[in-house]
């Protein structure tokens, strides 16, 4: 029985020229001159695009059910803002057609697709398609382009991946930037073309993965849903990796500042310890199930809480489900973004009628898996699919699903920004902004005043967006810059890596501490 997974879709970056990459913050972000309020448009229809997206615990992600060809053959695709390229199972691919596959990567194929059956399929490169994620999983086939419908409307001629050879049953629908995406022929990609084909005016989206007990959150093309956070948007900018002195954006990554938590009632708050005078840039990866942080940190965070890590067997960190339902943990980011992860959020009850699958050392008799895992443990843990080589701490925290379900998201790919929100969970109403094109970023736009309570369904905003004002951040002052080594060495076990280095590990400035992704897709039963 498979109860749990821990995906984590984080493309592996492959910087096949450049030795060192720095993820540092853009300093160099041009002045906002501030935003018309006639450029915004309150409840438009015509240029926003909405995907309900299934919240499917057990496969570990948030599902869109998409359609690809022409007569449309569903699929179900993993969302991604942690890589870049879209990729659908092919009908005769190999884990589809091998028992033997299925069995040793306990995955089967749900929905496929066969180019013969599309009129509307074109062959773009044999055999040009190689994806590799930080779970050790990954793809490999063609590049084709057929017709992709998603979110209620068709995005004509979409380059994909068309993997004929995985270890994955379902394709994935990556949204990060071009620059990463798994090929040296850089394409526009889904968000590119959204916004080339003229369906939305900027490439943005909003993300609203929703509470973690709720089936679905959603994904908002083009728009901003003022009813679906709390308080004001705090906009941030995305932080920019540099080559060889060329700045350019490839993660959806900005400033994680500082945390706090708070362990229960009555009880101080708790500031964890961060390297002095660092910032820890933090990839907000819809892909990744759970958030990792860097090895001092998370341990600085577990002690405050009582979380024990499973160093015997498994290297993840668990937390007592009897534990008190208050605990909570702030996150700051950028430039004054501060979400809070209640319990509910954070302390995750996976094990429901499979607790002899929990490791026997861990001290809980009611074990949930914790939210927060270390980088370096998981990356060690016995689970892991990469060389046990590459891997040590590091100074970068990958944010998935525990803390994206807490904030509302949106990802400007066109200004290079970044504005987070607390998130109104299970909101039934909507108020949708529509983004216009502009040189002035995302708008600091007004949400409701409080979490709406489960009960209330009416849903009427007070403080919706048409009134939204129209500040705007200034541009980041902060100097913390990590550098992103590309090691040519590191390989990930079972998977071809035919182009570039193909498998990307992430080092602190000096090189003195390798910090690696790390692997593992746990499966907990
Ligand atoms: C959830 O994901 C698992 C694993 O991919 C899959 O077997 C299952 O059918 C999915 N459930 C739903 C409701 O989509
Ligand atoms: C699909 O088309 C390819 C070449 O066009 C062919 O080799 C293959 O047999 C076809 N498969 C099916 C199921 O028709
Ligand atoms: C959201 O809804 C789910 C059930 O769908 C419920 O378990 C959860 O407590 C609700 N969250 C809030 C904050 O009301
Ligand atoms: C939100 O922004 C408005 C306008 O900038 C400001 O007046 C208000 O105090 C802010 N609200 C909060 C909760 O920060
Ligand atoms: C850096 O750029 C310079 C000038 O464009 C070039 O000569 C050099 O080879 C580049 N170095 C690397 C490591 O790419």
């Amino acid at each position: 029985m498979r109860a749990a997974s821990v995906i984590g879709l984080l493309a592996l970056f492959s910087a096949s020229a450049s030795a060192f990459v720095e993820i540092g913050i853009n300093r160099l972000r041009s002045e906002h001159p501030g935003l018309q309020p006639n450029r915004l448009r309150s409840r438009a229809t015509a240029s926003t695009y909405i995907e309900t997206l299934v919240n499917n615990v057990t496969g570990g992600g948030y599902y869109a059910s998409v359609s690809v060809g022409t007569p449309g053959q569903t699929q179900t695709l993993v969302i991604d803002t942690g890589s870049s390229d879209v990729w659908v199972v092919a009908y005769d691919a190999d884990l589809c057609t091998s028992s033997l596959l299925q069995r040793k990567y306990g995955d089967s194929c749900s929905d496929t697709y066969n180019p013969n059956k599309s009129s509307t399929y074109k062959l773009v490169s044999s055999n040009g398609f190689d994806i590799s994620y930080l779970d050790g999983t990954g793809s490999s086939g063609d590049y084709i382009s057929d017709n992709f419908e998603v979110a209620g409307t068709t995005v004509k001629s979409l380059q994909m991946g068309y993997a004929t050879q995985t270890v994955r049953g379902t394709g994935i629908m990556g949204i990060s930037y071009s620059a990463s995406e798994s090929t040296e022929n850089i394409y526009p990609n889904l968000i590119d073309q959204f916004q080339e084909q003229g369906l939305i005016s900027t490439k943005a989206y909003s993300l609203y993965l929703n509470d973690f007990r709720s089936e679905s959150g959603s994904i908002l093309f083009g728009g901003i849903d003022t009813d679906k956070f709390i308080g004001n948007l705090s906009t941030m900018p995305i932080l920019q990796t540099t080559s060889n002195g060329t700045g350019s954006y490839s993660f959806l990554a900005v400033a994680l500042n500082s945390m706090t938590a708070i362990p229960g009632p009555g009880t101080d708050k708790y500031s964890v310890d961060f390297p002095s005078s660092q910032l820890i840039p933090a990839i907000l990866d819809s892909g990744t199930t759970l958030s990792y942080l860097p090895s001092d940190i998370a341990e600085s965070l577990f002690d405050s809480i009582g979380a024990y890590t499973d160093e015997v067997e498994t290297g993840y960190t668990f937390i007592d489900c009897d534990g008190p339902s208050d605990l909570s943990v702030t996150l700051s980011l950028g430039e004054g973004a501060t979400i809070v992860l209640p319990a509910s959020q954070i302390v995750l009850d996976v094990f429901a009628g499979i607790q002899d699958q929990i490791p026997t050392n861990v001290p809980f008799s009611n074990a949930c898996l914790f939210g927060f895992q270390d980088i370096g443990s998981a990356s060690s843990s016995s689970l892991s699919a990469i060389a046990a080589s590459s891997v040590s701490s590091s100074t970068y925290a990958l944010l998935g699903d525990t803390f994206l379900r807490s904030a509302y998201a949106v990802y400007d790919l066109t200004n290079n920004e970044i504005a987070l929100a607390q998130s109104n969970l299970n909101s039934t109403s909507s108020n949708v902004v529509e983004l216009e094109a502009s040189s002035s970023g995302i708008p600091t736009l007004t949400g409701v005043k409080s979490q709406q309570t489960s009960s209330s369904s009416s849903g009427s905003s007070t403080t919706g967006g048409s009134s939204g004002s129209s500040t705007t951040s200034g541009s980041g002052s902060s100097d913390g810059t990590v550098t992103v080594t590309a090691s040519p060495k590191a390989s990930v076990a079972g998977l071809s890596t035919s182009h570039g280095p193909g498998f990307g590990v992430l080092a602190a400035a000096g090189a003195a501490c390798v910090l690696s992704f790390f692997g593992g897709a746990l499966i907990l039963a």
